[in-house]
């Protein structure tokens, strides 16, 4: 059954260079194979869509997305531990693949690890579809790991 929809209402702002090193806080919090802070600076230096999500004045979560001519790629999606299963990340989805839509990408792509069923299970929800596997894509404590491919048709 779904869970109600957030009581907080969440806003969104640009990732800015200086936001770095809170969002890497974060990542390293939330996954066992991090990003660097390079690749967050580097991701907003490319002028990718890197959105902070806000509960007031308080970051809670972030995306990074690439749109390369008609096709989005989120490749980063997190909400902080405390924040988890009150329906954040659903909205944050939403809130990519609509800035997707809004820069006319017609597909909106990303990978998943199998052993992530809480992340399969929030895109699968929300209309993300498997179309492949790319295989050994991942760091992984017995080496490597595959990545789940979804997609998601906007347009
Ligand atoms: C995966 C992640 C983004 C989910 O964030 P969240 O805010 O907890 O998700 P939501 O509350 O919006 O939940 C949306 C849906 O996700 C799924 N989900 C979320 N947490 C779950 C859990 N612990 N177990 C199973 N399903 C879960 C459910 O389908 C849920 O729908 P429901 O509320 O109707 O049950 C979050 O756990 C996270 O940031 N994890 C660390 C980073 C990460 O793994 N990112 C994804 C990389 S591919």
């Amino acid at each position: 059954m779904s869970r109600d929809a957030p009581t907080l209402k969440v806003s969104y702002d640009h990732m800015l260079t200086r936001h770095v090193a809170s969002i890497g806080v974060m990542e390293r919090r939330n996954y066992e194979f991090s990003w660097s802070d390079g690749i967050f600076r580097d991701c907003v230096k490319s002028g990718y869509f890197c959105q902070r999500v806000l509960l007031g004045d308080e970051l809670i979560g972030y995306a990074v997305m690439q749109i390369a001519a008609d096709e989005a790629h989120i490749l980063n999606l997190c909400i902080d531990k405390p924040y988890q299963r009150k329906g954040y990340a659903r909205e944050l989805l939403g809130h990519m693949v609509r800035l997707a839509a809004q820069h006319r990408a017609q597909t909106v792509f990303l990978e998943a690890r199998p052993s992530n069923s809480r992340a399969i299970e929030l895109y699968e929800r929300s209309g993300f579809n498997e179309i492949g596997v790319r295989k050994d894509y991942y760091d992984s404590a017995k080496g490597r790991e595959n990545a789940i491919v979804m997609a998601l048709t906007v347009c």
